[in-house]
């Protein structure tokens, strides 16, 4: 890939220098050569795999489901405490909560629009929604929950073992099906259908005003967002080291830099590494590869008004910094400045000369893209219960019960 890139820039290099030389009134940035799909509306119907049809039953089940703590260790935090609706179904501290007594790593991203998504996480690590709240659940940082604990508290919720059966077909709830339910309800709830982007491009130029237009231009032009934001997401869900700065939190706070510990001999790296770096390796942890070292996902930008701080530790507080940031050719980190002895920095990213008004109106894109919040109130959800004995259980179900009943009790007092 590297090297096809090479030789393309090398091809691309006297056209790219035409353009500027022909003086035109469009701006041309300078990137890769690669081919970037235009901006395009969300397709429709809402993409769901074929053996977990979206369906009113299921997302209505997947909706108590996330804001349900029984699906986590001490039954205490839900999806929706990290993915708050307040908070652009996200979180807005710049590292996310984690599971008590501890926190997270990196910056919650909102669940808006993960239908469209075939890569999840900052590190693009996870392939499906299916697959991704287990993950989310069962992680040390954030739900830590144990597969049969949390079975069992469905199994023990009479509302659980009634909406499963209807849902379905099975005598008691099986966990997997949680999953499942959880995935339905965020591609069914939580998709933008008809935001003033998606408007705008399948036509009616009102929907945005002059000014979002103007940073739409200067977004797919002089900016050069769209070379790395683009097609229906505004991710090409590939990865980059922008340079952006290392978190402080790592340096200032104790209890962050035990995660940051945790996660980089969790996820393997060896010991030299362990030791002297100091930052996020993102893709790295996946791949392993030297030139993967501090690149991310692309992130999509849809719902980006409601989802601050940016970036995948909240390094910047509002869009304007990001654009600053953008608008200097990006940032360095010790990944980008040869602290290792490697720069791993995109080298797609440039000084991008914009005016006051310009930065102005990219942010007014940015915002106005992000069309209608997506409100929700949380929903009550449903209580455990004593199940009357059960002949022929065997201990360790038995022990499962009584575990139950003990974590109920405290829940309730
Ligand atoms: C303790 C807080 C916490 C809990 C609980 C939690 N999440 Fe997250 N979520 C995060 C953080 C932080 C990230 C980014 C993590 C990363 O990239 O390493 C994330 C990322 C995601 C993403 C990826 C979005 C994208 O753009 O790729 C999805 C989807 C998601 N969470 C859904 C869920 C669901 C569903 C649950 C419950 C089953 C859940 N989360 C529980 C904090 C949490
Ligand atoms: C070289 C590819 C690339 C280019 C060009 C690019 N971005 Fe990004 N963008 C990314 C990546 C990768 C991330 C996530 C980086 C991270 O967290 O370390 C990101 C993150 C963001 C975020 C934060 C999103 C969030 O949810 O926290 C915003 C906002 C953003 N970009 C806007 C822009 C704008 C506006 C431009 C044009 C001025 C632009 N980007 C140009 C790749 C790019």
């Amino acid at each position: 890939m590297k090297v096809v890139r090479k030789t393309l820039s090398i091809l691309a290099a006297p056209f790219v220098c035409g353009l500027f030389a022909l003086g035109g009134t469009q701006v041309w940035a300078e990137g890769d050569p690669d081919v970037d799909p235009a901006l395009a509306p969300l397709p429709m119907p809402i993409p769901a795999p074929p053996d977990n049809p979206i369906t009113e039953a299921k997302v209505e089940l997947g909706k108590i489901l996330f804001f349900d703590p029984k699906l986590t260790g001490d039954a205490s935090l839900s999806c929706g405490d990290c993915h708050d609706p307040k908070q652009g179904w996200g979180f807005n501290d710049p590292i996310s909560r984690g599971y008590p007594g501890t926190v997270h790593w990196r910056n919650s991203q909102t669940v808006v629009n993960g239908a469209y998504l075939s890569k999840f996480f900052w590190q693009g690590n996870v392939g499906s929604l299916e697959k991704q709240a287990p993950t989310a659940n069962k992680g040390a940082v954030a739900g830590n929950g144990e597969n049969d604990v949390m079975e069992s508290r469905l199994r023990q919720t009479p509302y659980y073992v009634e909406k499963f059966k209807e849902v379905w077909g099975t005598e008691k709830p099986i966990l997997h099906h949680a999953w499942m339910a959880i995935a339905a309800f965020e591609r069914g709830a939580l998709t933008q259908v008809d935001s003033p982007l998606d408007r705008y491009l399948n036509g009616d130029k009102s929907a945005l005003s002059e000014k979002a237009v103007k940073g739409k231009e200067l977004f797919e032009g002089k900016a050069n967002c769209i070379e790395c934001h683009n097609g229906p997401t505004l991710s090409d869900e590939k990865y980059y080291n922008l340079g952006v700065p290392r978190p402080v939190e790592w340096e200032e706070s104790g209890i962050n830099t035990i995660t940051y510990r945790w996660e980089n001999y969790a996820k393997g790296v060896h010991e030299k590494m362990y030791r002297d770096w100091k930052d996020d390796a993102g893709l790295y942890y996946s791949s392993k590869r030297k030139q993967d070292i501090g690149k991310f996902r692309t992130q999509p930008l849809r719902y980006i008004k409601y989802t601050p701080p940016y970036m995948h530790a909240g390094q910047f507080f509002t869009l304007e910094e990001v654009i600053d940031f953008y608008n200097e050719g990006g940032g360095e980190n010790e990944f980008t400045d040869g602290t290792h002895g490697f720069k791993n920095k995109t080298p797609i990213l440039k000084p991008l000369n914009l005016t006051d008004e310009e930065k102005e109106a990219l942010v007014v894109f940015l915002e106005e893209i992000s069309g209608e919040e997506i409100k929700m109130a949380v929903p009550e959800v449903p209580k455990i219960e004593v199940m009357p004995d059960v002949p022929g259980l065997t201990q360790a179900q038995a022990k499962r019960i009584g575990l139950e009943m003990y974590l109920s009790n405290l829940a309730e007092n």
